[in-house]
């Protein structure tokens, strides 16, 4: 979940039940082949798949004797806001490092699936394969060179995620956005930045939920999403520490402390997203600690 209010493109946390599966084997054959992908209609060609693209990308910087196929099982949605390219992205090099014998440690690792996002929303930034890679909150102080640092994530931290299954495409969320900020506004969101990791490292929560203020992106966002005053009402007033747009949308997140806070916000915000007619699946998750992981391993 990339941004989290103040942090547009720097910041970012891994969710805990969502995900997507891929299964990656070693061929005689050099080069990628998408063999399968299920729960979604996406291009099986390498170059035009941000998993192929992710792949070629470590393949071109460590050559190999042998290939590699892919099937992808897709558990999140494009367009989603919760980070389906970078699921896809950080799962291919992920998988294909580990049958390399692990040439490249996690954090190299952000570089080449960055080369996936650069794909899917035409920039490459690295606030959603940054926390898959690394689990738990991290932050991008530089994404040319990757420099990204792990944050802490306090233990009683939940998010609620609600996801309205309609697609927003990042290219097009990252159209309304303005080249350039009021000097004014800038001061207030590196404010809020700065002082959201704070919280992170003290666990002060009540300074989390003041930190949650997004001045720059979510008054051109908001546009974009159905619900987007009702959803963040929902939460402040069920109890949630904040609230603002997952990644670019359309899904909305909420911070709590604690899981029958976040469950309580989840109701919420349910019933304030009932009248749009949209459907939705709503997540209550834990910050990941972890990030991606192998599953099973023949
Ligand atoms: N930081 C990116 C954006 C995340 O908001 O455009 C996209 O998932």
């Amino acid at each position: 979940m990339a941004n989290v209010s103040c942090g547009f493109d720097v910041l970012g946390f891994c969710l805990d039940p969502i995900g997507d599966e891929m299964i990656i084997r070693k061929t005689a054959e050099k080069g990628i082949r998408i063999t399968k992908i299920e729960g979604q209609d996406l291009p099986l060609e390498a170059h035009n798949n941000v998993a192929g693209v992710a792949g070629l990308a470590l393949l071109e910087a460590h050559p190999s004797a042998f290939g590699f196929e892919i099937e992808i099982i897709k558990g999140i949605k494009a367009g989603s806001g919760i980070g389906s390219s970078a699921a896809s992205s950080a799962g291919a090099v992920f998988g294909i490092n580990e049958l390399l014998g692990r040439p490249f440690t996690r954090g190299e690792l952000i570089q080449f699936a960055m080369k996936g996002e650069e794909l899917a929303s035409g920039t490459p930034h690295a606030d959603n394969v940054a926390p898959v890679l690394l689990g738990g909150f991290t932050l991008v102080r530089c994404s040319k060179e990757p420099d990204v640092i792990g944050l802490p994530s306090p233990s009683e931290l939940y998010a609620t995620v609600l996801h309205p299954k309609i697609e927003l495409k990042t290219s097009d969320a990252r159209a309304v956005l303005k080249k350039n900020i009021m000097l004014e506004k800038a001061i207030q969101q590196w404010g809020n930045l700065a002082a959201l990791v704070s919280g992170l490292y003290t666990n002060d929560y009540d300074l989390i939920g003041r930190s949650l203020v997004d001045v720059v992106i979510e008054p051109h966002r908001s546009a974009l999403i159905p619900g987007f005053q009702e959803l963040k009402k929902a939460a402040t007033d069920s109890g949630a520490l904040g609230s603002g747009i997952s990644g670019s949308g359309p899904s909305m997140f909420a911070l709590s402390r604690g899981e029958a806070a976040a469950i309580r916000v989840g109701e919420s915000m349910r019933q304030a997203f009932l009248k749009y007619n949209i459907e939705f699946e709503l997540h209550i998750s834990k910050i990941n600690p972890k990030g991606i992981h192998i599953i099973s391993s023949k």
